[in-house]
């Protein structure tokens, strides 16, 4: 397919091209309070300074689900978190502290975040369909102090097993829990006045979030943000995502993933931004009622999710009005070229691919509304930020060279630590002065990034990144289970979907109904979208001499492809 010409762009294109020339962070941070008073607080900046600056009655949130629709300006956000503020600094949570989030998305939500920023808390959000291993996986690693969540999701948090955890504070509930420190979220907000006198003035360097996800080895890590970040988040919002005045802006992205924390709470609002949140599960019907409903303008959703639309019934689309629509961006994996040009014919706009990662903590490599598109592209690199195709020692490879996606280290968003694992953290930096992504790539003479897959075995399914060993470990748990591998296996609507090759114990056999449970029990134990949709049984699995599940040689069985070097295979 050839460039698509952009149609209209808030900003020239000369105003990018002199950017990518000179381009300072240290300007961003002249858009900030701290600039001026030199007190730091993120959350302050998102709400707080759009009051001050008298935006107050401007509308900052529209929420709705089934049952609920609410609009709240950014007035009332302030005081809502000023009050969330000061119930947290009563219940004694300390700058630094770890305060986990658990729940489905709500308006509370959202309040509960901003008013443990505002003290200084170090956040974690987690997706509401985790289950009671990968939630304990992660409070655990924390060591979080509390934990904000619903009476049905209470349930799944093991408080008997978390030391540290002193008090699970309930939304929407009036019963306590045994054994631990219940407080209601109504009762107490109530309680407190709504002036700014109880936020935290921190060090930019200070931690803001942390947001777990999976590698190809080991647990879930902790990826470390701190205050610092939101100069990448404004900046990219602003330009990007284009955010202006009178834009309505949906992120279609759950707060439990760093798309929902980035771009669904702080490039937004730190832009002083109308922002819509729509609670519930994903229909066609309902996404682009949302969009009529609100009169979206700028859409920011996922590969997977445009897939799943452009598979519905053709007819949907007369149904809803869609013009209020002016910028489409994607993010999470491959934004395949037939999803642009579906995009191009439905809705007259070029979908705009990102790249970045949960450890980026923003966009690195992206297409500004005023810029050619090429579709399949991921785009450019951001102002300020250098990213290259490089060797494995380094060395910057030419143009439609395939290599290590690698970014110079240095922007604001970028990860600070992996918590409590120094090693891991230091795996990412192994070359000095780089990040490596773990994707490779090329790019083009025209300086146009183009993904060509993950170097490790993190699996990215609908949209959703997760590590093969935690599912396995949870596999082998299961007592007809010996042995596991779990790889992706490409799948045109979802990317790839998780496929497990099994071995069963002695004296269990292959059976439809036990392939079921198998999944049921990864469903129940550890998440919905962590569920090998297909499960291969085998008589052994193949493995290296010290015993590790070779991977990349049941990929190779799956996609009919050779096997490679089998040298290390045990017999
Ligand atoms: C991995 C990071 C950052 C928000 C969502 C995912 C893949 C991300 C793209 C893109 C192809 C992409 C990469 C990356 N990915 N964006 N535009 N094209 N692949 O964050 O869960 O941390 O996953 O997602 O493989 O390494 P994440």
């Amino acid at each position: 397919m050839e460039t698509l010409q952009p149609k209209k762009g808030t900003y020239a294109l000369e105003d990018y091209t002199k950017a990518r020339e000179s381009f300072d962070w240290k300007d961003v941070e002249k858009v900030f309070t701290w600039s001026k008073t030199g007190n730091v607080n993120a959350a302050y900046e998102a709400i707080d300074r759009h009051v001050k600056e008298g935006r107050g009655q401007k509308t900052a949130l529209h929420y709705s689900d089934a049952s609920r629709d609410e609009t709240y300006t950014y007035s009332e956000l302030c005081d809502l978190t000023n009050k969330a503020s000061h119930m947290f600094r009563d219940l004694g949570v300390d700058k630094g502290d770890r305060v986990f989030i658990f729940m489905p998305r709500s308006p509370e939500l959202y309040v509960a975040l901003l008013g443990a920023i505002k003290v200084g808390a170090v956040v974690g959000p987690l997706f509401e369909a985790f289950m009671q291993d990968a939630v304990k996986a992660r409070l655990e690693d924390s060591e979080a102090t509390m934990i904000i969540t619903t009476p049905d999701l209470a349930s799944r948090i093991p408080h008997q097993e978390l030391p540290s955890l002193k008090t699970i504070m309930l939304v929407g509930g009036s019963e306590e829990i045994g054994g631990i420190n219940t407080v209601f979220y109504e009762t107490e907000l109530e309680k407190h006045p709504s002036d700014d006198t109880a936020i935290e003035w921190v060090d930019k360097e200070d931690g803001l979030i942390l947001h777990y996800t999976s590698g190809s080895t080991g647990k879930p890590k902790g990826v470390y943000h701190v205050h610092y970040a939101m100069l990448q988040h404004y900046q990219t919002a602003k330009w990007v995502l284009d955010l202006q005045d009178n834009d309505v802006y949906w992120c279609t992205a759950d707060p439990g993933w760093v798309t929902g924390t980035s771009y669904g709470i702080f490039g937004p609002w730190l832009n002083g931004a109308t922002n819509v949140v729509r609670g519930g599960r994903f229909s066609p019907d309902d996404w682009y009622h949302t969009i009529e409903k609100y009169q979206v303008t700028v859409w920011y959703s996922a590969p997977t999710a445009f897939r799943m639309l452009m598979a519905a019934p053709k007819d949907i689309l007369s149904k809803y009005d869609l013009s209020s629509l002016r910028h489409i961006l994607s993010v999470g994996e491959p934004l395949n070229p037939e999803v642009v040009r579906w995009g191009w014919e439905v809705f007259h706009h070029r979908i705009h691919d990102t790249w970045w990662m949960t450890e980026t903590g923003g966009m690195l490599i992206c297409n500004y509304l005023s810029e050619p598109v090429k579709p399949g592209s991921m785009g450019k690199p951001f102002p300020g930020v250098h990213a290259a195709i490089i060797d494995d020692f380094g060395n910057e490879l030419p143009p439609n060279e395939m290599g290590n996606l690698a970014v110079q280290t240095g922007w604001p968003s970028q990860m600070r630590k992996i918590w409590k694992n120094d090693a891991k953290f230091e795996e990412y930096f192994a070359i000095p002065g780089w990040y490596i992504s773990g994707d490779t790539a090329y790019r083009d003479e025209d300086g146009y990034f183009w993904f060509q897959g993950r170097n490790d075995d993190v699996i990215m399914t609908a949209g959703e990144r997760v590590g093969p060993f935690e599912i396995e470990s949870k596999l082998v748990e299961h007592p007809a289970v010996a042995e596991a591998g779990v790889i992706g296996k490409p799948d045109e609507i979802r990317g790839h979907i998780i496929k497990a090759f099994i071995s069963l114990r002695d004296g269990y056999d292959y059976s439809e109904e036990l392939k079921k449970e198998i999944q049921t029990f990864i469903k129940t134990e550890l998440a919905a979208h962590a569920v090998p949709r297909e499960i291969e049984f085998k008589e052994k699995l193949p493995k290296t001499r010290s015993g590790k599940i070779m991977r990349r040689v049941l990929k190779a069985w799956e996609l009919d492809e050779p096997t490679g070097d089998l040298s290390t295979m045990d017999d």
